[in-house]
């Protein structure tokens, strides 16, 4: 370390000109490392606006192509995709169904743009009548079930074509239970994307809107992580690893910037984090209130989700944030 001290040392000479700025800027966006969330329904023709987080769709498969068409364009990580399904039930069957909405979205969207990362996020709140993450016993969760009928969901959404599985319903074992699932099926290959560091959290409220999936009962307390604690955080990744996970994550991104930093330096994993429904929402409402500026305030939290140490970042600013950089 210098020891040399003012006048000698004056920062500000580094922030005189753009030019100068862009030579030392530390961190960069690159539209590889932005992963896109998409709502898929059934029918065609749909591009139906989801109205708690403007510029967002629920779209049907041929629309969707346009989007994955997009975002290949643009070279984004990838598409994660959400499903709407036709019915739901006390099992959520429809998202283990070789002709549910996401297989079939992911046979369409494959077929027509080969070359982007197509993936598909495993869970059963979609799904399920009661819009818990997994099936019901005595009023709670059952948790090997649920792992028994999330493994399904991942084999079926190999079989349809999907490049990495997205687990994001914080079972204990789930990542054991769908890397078993998906070897047994001959997809040993697949890699797997854990929602690792899962809160359960105030943030995730529009998205119930954009994929309904708000529970019909209670919440996601007995599963999903209370945001109090960041020790417990490092073991559900590191159990996570364990278990077969390539890529773990942490989820939403903003208030957890604590625990990316930490689970980069503790863990050298490949590294997600989402910036969930509520961070992007909050955006848009100060936006369009005339409170933020959009641009700035978007490229100036996700920069801070990268500096962090998250290498990947799931976000609804994907294609915007892309275009801009
Ligand atoms: C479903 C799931 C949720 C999100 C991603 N997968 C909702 C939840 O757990 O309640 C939230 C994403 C967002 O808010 O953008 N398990």
């Amino acid at each position: 370390m210098s020891s040399a001290q003012f006048p000698t040392v004056r920062l500000r000479r580094l922030r005189r000109t753009p030019a100068l700025r862009r030579l030392v800027q530390e961190t960069h966006l690159v539209p590889s490392q932005l992963v896109w969330p998409l709502f898929v329904t059934h029918g065609e023709g749909v591009r139906r606006p989801v109205t708690a987080m403007p510029g967002v769709t629920q779209v049907s498969p041929d629309e969707l192509v346009k989007d994955g068409e997009r975002a290949a364009a643009l070279g984004l990580g990838g598409v994660i995709l959400f499903g709407i399904p036709a019915a739901k039930d006390a099992t959520g069957s429809e998202a283990y169904d070789e002709r549910g909405i996401v297989q079939e979205a992911i046979r369409t969207v494959k077929r027509a743009v080969p070359q982007l990362l197509v993936i598909g996020d495993v869970c059963l709140c979609e799904y399920t009548d009661h819009g818990h993450c997994g099936v019901l016993r005595d009023g709670d969760v059952d948790n090997d079930a649920s792992v028994y009928l999330l493994g399904k969901v991942a084999v079926t959404q190999a079989r349809a074509g999907a490049d990495l599985v997205a687990p994001s319903d914080m079972m204990d074992g789930r990542v054991a239970g769908i890397r078993k699932a998906l070897d047994a099926a001959g997809f040993a290959h697949l890699p797997i994307m854990s929602y690792a560091a899962k809160f359960a959290s105030a943030f995730y409220g529009p998205f119930r809107e954009a994929a309904g999936s708000t529970p019909q009962f209670g919440d996601r307390q007995t599963y999903q992580m209370q945001p109090a604690n960041a020790d417990e955080a490092m073991r559900e990744i590191g159990l996570d690893l364990a278990e077969g996970a390539d890529i773990v994550m942490v989820k939403p991104a903003l208030p957890c910037l604590d625990l990316i930093r930490r689970a980069k330096e503790e863990f050298g994993s490949p590294l997600a984090a989402y910036q969930v429904s509520g961070e992007y929402a909050m955006i848009k409402a100060a936006a369009e209130r005339g409170m933020l500026d959009e641009p700035r305030a978007m490229w100036e939290s996700l920069t801070a989700i990268r500096r962090a140490g998250a290498d990947i970042i799931l976000t609804y600013f994907a294609p915007v944030a892309a275009e801009a950089v």
